[in-house]
């Protein structure tokens, strides 16, 4: 069986002063201690900034970050209900990399802990030709939770939150194995076989 390990973490916000740093350095701490090998890709990177304008060789790099990954975690706060637009906008740059991956989507936001943004990733995804993960991870008014390094302050509410992850992480393994193997044997795309 091949081992899916590298996840690409992609941050959802660009806003100054973004609270998304935090909770996406727990994130990449949690699925290192569950095995994996994350790396971030951050639209506010000024390497990926231009991607919003359609750039090409900002695209270019995107698509190599976001090449071969054997998954994908996305950090998103909820605006209006929603994903922030310069996240759809980092996903709607690439194609192929999203195909026959898996989604594992974290949250934040006011008391619905962002998943009305995780609600609206999934029909993006889908689109995509990726699998979203069922069980996610949230956070509801993460302001005061998370210190400068993005660690919970709270040791409960630390607790809670690794024990969802620990259901999170179980279900991208699987599903990030499953696939790999899965793209390994024949090709996704009827045209490439
Ligand atoms: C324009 C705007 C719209 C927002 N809409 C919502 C919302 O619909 N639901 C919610 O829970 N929080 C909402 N928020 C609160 C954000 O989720 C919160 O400010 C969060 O910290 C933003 O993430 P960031 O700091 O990483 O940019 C909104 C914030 C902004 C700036």
């Amino acid at each position: 069986m091949t081992q899916g390990n590298r996840i690409v973490v992609i941050l959802g916000s660009i806003r100054e002063g973004r609270i998304n740093d935090r909770i996406a350095a727990w994130t990449v701490g949690q699925l290192k201690a569950h095995g994996f090998a994350p790396e971030i890709v951050d639209p506010a990177d000024p390497e990926l900034l231009p991607v919003q304008t359609g750039d090409k060789q900002a695209v270019q790099r995107l698509k190599q970050r976001m090449g071969d990954a054997d998954g994908f975690v996305i950090v998103t706060p909820e605006y209006n209900h929603a994903a922030p637009g310069p996240l759809k906008t980092l996903i709607d740059a690439v194609n192929a990399e999203w195909r026959a991956r898996p989604v594992g989507l974290v949250s934040y936001g006011g008391i619905s802990g962002g998943l009305r943004a995780t609600e609206s990733l999934r029909i993006v995804l889908a689109e995509l030709h990726s699998v979203t993960l069922r069980d996610t991870v949230s956070f509801a008014s993460p302001w005061r939770r998370f210190d400068e390094a993005g660690r919970i302050t709270d040791p409960e509410a630390a607790e809670a939150a690794e024990a969802a992850m620990a259901v999170f992480a179980h279900r991208l393994r699987w599903w990030a194995d499953a696939l790999a193997d899965a793209r390994a044997a024949r090709a996704y795309d009827p045209e490439d076989s």
